[in-house]
């Protein structure tokens, strides 16, 4: 007998952080509550954010630049609302997280510092299809190092019919070009089949080659529980749009472990960067923050601190525990689902690219349509279930656990089984 309808609207019963939903905008379309699936491009948006921002216009209205010290929350002091629950989320020391930038530029901030050929090391290894923007991140920095992005960029592609990779592939790419490898780069979640890499082996495998260890965790940060500094990942970086429901171009984030933050590593500064105590005698010669606030270039965004922070205050209020535990959850839900609906299709019609293990997913599911797959997202959106079409022939969905419920997933699972039919 099929999961009934009945078992989701237990499980919704039952869910301590079912109210949490309250505290997003869910969109509405003629009337109608969307069933929201893509908190994996663009979370929503909290219900405080708005007030948070507003905040801010009324401190910039009443006091102007005298906010930085003299407004009810001075502006100088922002970043330290911030820290605190991101470093819970991505596992490490307050003094190894900064917010700042956007996900790009942070990339190529840590390429600076991390990416330093040097003798016969000067490869950069990380999965195929990562995100474009890490594409041309590394193609950039290695024709800036002088060197031929076909000979110095080392993909780690699946095998040969297969559309994830396997830890046993990665490690073996590492240990043939280990000694020519100076960095090794990958994303946390790969964006587009949704598989969650074993960042704590990759990390030791290019220890143990000698090079240093970077994750892009715009897919990861938010998502999957993370244990950075106890991994001994060298960098990180994220954007906070995704998971982290600070909103479009949302402010960034970064992690650099605290073994590098007295090493006078090669770095490209900004007076934000500069120690706090000395930052406005505006002297000649660089003194970096102690820890990662020392990578900061310019004056910080603060409504969009402001909107990171809204974001974050949920994040704290329901437990960062508990969101993982409403993840793994919502997520096995969603998958005994799937594959009663892969059984009673035969494969025929779509393969799943996402692996189905938890410790090597997030929330994001991948599917690739194998008929009519454009049809199908069609009728999905048509019914109000709102999901991401690639061309030529891929779906991508991500019920979350803050905003989504075990009752949306158990209709749009339903909803995909009427459209496959
Ligand atoms: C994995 C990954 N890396 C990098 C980026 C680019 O981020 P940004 O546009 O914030 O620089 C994205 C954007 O979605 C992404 O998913």
């Amino acid at each position: 007998m099929r999961i009934s309808i009945e078992t989701a609207q237990q499980l919704d019963r039952e869910d301590p952080l079912a109210s949490f939903r309250e505290r997003f905008i869910i969109p509405v379309q003629e009337g109608k509550e969307q069933v929201y699936f893509l908190g994996n491009s663009l979370g929503l948006q909290p219900t405080t954010t708005a007030g948070y921002i507003d905040k801010i216009m009324k401190d910039w209205a009443n006091l102007g630049v005298e906010s930085f010290f003299h407004a009810p929350e001075p502006w100088m002091h922002y970043h330290d609302h911030l820290v605190k629950t991101l470093s819970i989320v991505v596992g490490a020391k307050i003094s190894e997280v900064v917010v700042m930038n956007q996900l790009t530029v942070n990339l190529h901030l840590m390429l600076v510092s991390f990416y330093r050929p040097a003798g016969k090391r000067f490869k950069i290894i990380c999965e195929a299809k990562a995100f474009p923007s890490d594409q041309y991140a590394f193609e950039t920095h290695v024709r800036h190092h002088g060197f031929d992005p076909e000979k110095a960029v080392i993909e780690v592609k699946p095998r040969e019919g297969e559309l994830t990779l396997r830890t046993e592939d990665i490690i073996s790419v590492i240990q043939e070009h280990g000694e020519e490898t100076a960095l090794i780069l990958f994303g946390g979640i790969n964006y587009y089949t949704g598989q969650f890499f074993d960042l704590k082996s990759i990390t030791a495998a290019g220890h143990a080659a000698g090079t240093v260890v970077g994750f892009d965790l715009a897919h990861a940060a938010g998502n999957v529980a993370l244990q950075l500094h106890d991994w001994n990942v060298d960098f990180a970086c994220w954007c906070s749009y995704k998971y982290l429901n600070s909103g479009p171009g949302a402010i960034g984030g970064a992690f650099i472990h605290e073994k590098h933050h007295g090493a006078n590593l090669t770095r490209f500064a900004g007076w934000w960067g500069y120690d706090i105590n000395t930052r406005f005698k505006m002297e000649k010669g660089f003194v970096p923050m102690p820890g990662a606030e020392g990578w900061q270039l310019s004056t910080p965004a603060i409504f969009l601190y402001a909107a990171h922070r809204a974001a974050l205050e949920i994040v704290e209020a329901a437990g960062w525990d508990a969101i993982q535990e409403k993840r793994l959850k919502l997520n096995s839900f969603l998958w005994s689902l799937l594959e009663e609906l892969d059984q009673e299709t035969g494969g025929q019609q779509l393969r799943f690219i996402t692996p189905r293990e938890d410790q090597a997913r997030g929330c994001q599911v991948s599917m690739l349509m194998l008929q009519n797959g454009k049809a199908v997202y069609d009728g999905l959106m048509k019914a109000g279930f709102i999901v991401d079409w690639r061309e030529p022939d891929v779906i991508r969905f991500a019920p979350v656990p803050l905003y989504n419920s075990y009752t949306e997933v158990w209709n749009f699972v339903q909803a995909l089984r009427g459209l496959l039919r």
